[in-house]
């Protein structure tokens, strides 16, 4: 079992959670990812990881359907059935000069790993933070401290309401040299939409649907600069200006209906605990 050390919630369907496993901490670098399974009869889904000291890894998800919910109810003391990382290969981090790292909603705590690998190596990190509404953004003053410039959508004095809107800007005046865009999907093709024209290098760390997460089932593939490649063990991080996004955003949805009636379902059989869930 991998226990629940901290839990907070920090906007309504989005969840900080800190597991004790000190053998997959110890080994955890930015950009790679977890599979996990909530309880015994759950799904295997994967998350990134926010934050790890050697014994615990921390991982902020956005509850949207029967796993993510699931893992949402457990409380500190609980723990996890089964946990397997890290997976994935690591970021790219080498000194560039000026970095800027995009991230959206849940995006924002994997985004603060890399940020702070890429001023390790001695870049100059802006920080761009996207959400849907200002509860959803969190983890803003450790990023303030951290980061050499923070902007926040919406709120910042450029008043752009879009991470994509921010680096358009930053690559039309030559301000970065290098961009990683983490969050949602479509977040992140708009970004890469941005900096294709200056022809920025673009990092994005993709979500296609995984299930072993080891390059076995081929659930994973996506399309990258025209040849297939499996996310799990290829990635998750790729060049944003070489991925078929149509194909990736249509792959995502193919199990739409499974997904909303097995929440239905869900959400029928546990009503009472929702009420636990301010
Ligand atoms: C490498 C990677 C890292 C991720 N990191 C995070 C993270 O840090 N925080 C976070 O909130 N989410 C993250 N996700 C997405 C997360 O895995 C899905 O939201 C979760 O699996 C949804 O499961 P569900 O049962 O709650 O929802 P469902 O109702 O089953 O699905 C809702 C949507 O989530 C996606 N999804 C469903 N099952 C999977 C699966 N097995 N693998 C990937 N996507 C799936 C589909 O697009 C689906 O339409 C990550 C995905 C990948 C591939
Ligand atoms: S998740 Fe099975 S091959 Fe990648």
């Amino acid at each position: 079992m991998y226990e629940i050390t901290e839990k907070e919630r920090l906007a309504s369907g989005l969840v900080m959670m800190q597991i004790s496993a000190p053998q997959v901490s110890a080994k955890m670098q930015p950009g790679q990812f977890l599979i996990v399974r909530a309880d015994d009869h759950g799904e295997r889904i994967p998350l990134s990881v926010a934050d790890w000291d050697g014994q615990s890894l921390t991982v902020v998800f956005q509850e949207v359907g029967v796993s993510t919910r699931k893992l949402g109810s457990l409380e500190v003391g609980e723990g996890l059935a089964n946990l397997a990382g890290p997976l994935g290969r690591p970021s790219t981090v080498e000194r560039y000069g000026t970095v800027a790292v995009a991230a959206g909603c849940f995006g924002i705590g994997p985004g603060y790993a890399l940020a702070r690998a890429l001023l390790e190596a001695d870049n100059r990190v802006i920080f761009v933070a996207e959400a849907r509404d200002r509860h959803h953004l969190f983890w803003m003053d450790r990023l303030r401290r951290m980061a050499d410039r923070l902007v926040i959508c919406g709120q910042d004095e450029a008043g752009a309401d879009r991470a994509a809107d921010v680096l358009k800007e930053a690559v039309r005046s030559g301000q970065v040299d290098r961009v990683y865009a983490l969050g949602c999907t479509f977040m992140m093709m708009e970004c890469s939409q941005a900096t294709r024209p200056e022809g920025v290098p673009t990092r994005v760390s993709l979500m296609p649907v995984m299930v072993d997460g080891t390059g076995m089932c081929g659930a994973c593939r996506c399309s990258v600069g025209g040849h297939s490649t499996l996310c799990c063990v290829e990635g998750p991080e790729f060049d944003g200006h070489q991925v078929d996004w149509p194909l990736l955003i249509n792959r995502a949805r193919s199990y739409l209906d499974q997904e909303t009636e097995s929440l239905d379902l869900y959400d029928r059989e546990n009503w009472h605990k929702a009420r636990k869930v301010r």
